[in-house]
């Protein structure tokens, strides 16, 4: 099992379209693929329709699990987590995918108790995904924005971090700081968790002629600050942010065009990274040239 986080500072660039076309992807092609909605604002769950609601349902909250599991118990995740391989039944060959769905209050709840109990509790949701690795080959975790317990919390779970930037100068600044994070997750836990950076994710991106300076400043600013940019951007698509509406991802829904093509690459490239030393990572050139849509 690989346990990927998603993750960036910076609010609105695509974790969340990332985490869940990654996670209803890498299931087309095959895998048995665990998305987990760390987000109290439950946009991952919504993005492949699971929204709790009811007392029933707020028991399946992630928010719950990790409450229930701070105070010594341990819960069968196989009666909580959402089955959504429904997705994927056009498709031969696909895997599964399975939802850990989340929902505000207990999921805020959730981030107090951890806050309360102190870093020692970070490496909470490694232990609870540990608990399942024989049934998943992927793990793709969703976060929220900002330095928070909670996103630590899925820091000290992953394997590897992907980050994501749109090209823009603040989300740049974003991804570093994520960057930089991942960097002290091993000292703060001990040495329990150790994740990987792998990567940046540029996103909404337009087509390189049209890139202006601030667009070639930010893809160069990835390479500068270590941030490993992916050579596959993600371009702006509509079809990417009309999925949320159906609960369908758009790599499920468009999955032989533009959405399916761009994350289908992505996914071939983080698969190619997590198998190679850094040294042989492919990463994208420097520009060096004018921007060429000035
Ligand atoms: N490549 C894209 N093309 C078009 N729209 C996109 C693309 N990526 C994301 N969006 C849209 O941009 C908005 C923000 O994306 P998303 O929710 O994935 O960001 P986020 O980083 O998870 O936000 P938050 O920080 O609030 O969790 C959404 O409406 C989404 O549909
Ligand atoms: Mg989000």
């Amino acid at each position: 099992m690989k346990v990927i986080a998603v993750a960036t500072q910076k609010g609105g660039v695509g974790k969340t379209s990332t985490t869940v076309n990654l996670a209803a992807g890498l299931s087309l092609a095959g895998a048995r693929v665990l998305a987990v909605d760390l987000d109290p604002q439950a946009q991952a769950g919504t993005a492949v329709g699971v929204n709790l609601s009811g007392e029933d349902q707020l028991a399946r909250s992630l928010g719950w699990i990790i409450q229930a599991r701070l105070q010594g118990m341990r819960m069968d995740l196989s009666n909580l987590w959402f089955d959504r391989s429904e997705l994927l039944s056009e498709f031969e060959d696909a895997g599964t995918l399975h939802l850990l769905a989340c929902e505000e209050s207990t999921m805020t709840a959730a981030q107090d108790l951890i806050h309360k109990k102190g870093y020692q509790s970070t490496p909470i949701l490694r232990r609870i995904l540990l608990d399942v690795e024989d049934f998943f080959d992927f793990v793709i975790i969703d976060t929220p924005p900002a330095v928070s317990s909670l996103s630590a919390t899925a820091l000290a779970a992953a394997d590897y971090v992907i980050t994501v930037s749109i090209p823009e100068y603040p989300a740049l600044k974003g991804a570093a700081a994520t960057r930089g994070t991942v960097r002290y997750v091993k000292d703060r836990t001990g040495g329990e968790c150790d994740p990987q950076f792998l990567g940046a994710v540029l996103n909404r991106s337009n087509p390189p002629s049209r890139w202006k300076s601030q667009e070639v400043n930010v893809r160069n600013g990835l390479l500068d600050n270590d941030l490993a940019p992916f050579i596959t951007d993600i371009r702006t698509d509509n079809r990417i942010s009309d999925s949320f509406a159906f609960g369908v991802p758009s790599v499920i829904r468009y999955a032989s065009h533009g959405p399916g093509k761009m994350y289908g690459q992505l996914m071939g490239q983080i698969v190619e990274r997590i198998q190679q030393p850094r040294e042989k990572w492919e990463m994208p050139e420097r520009i060096e040239s004018e921007a060429p849509g000035e």
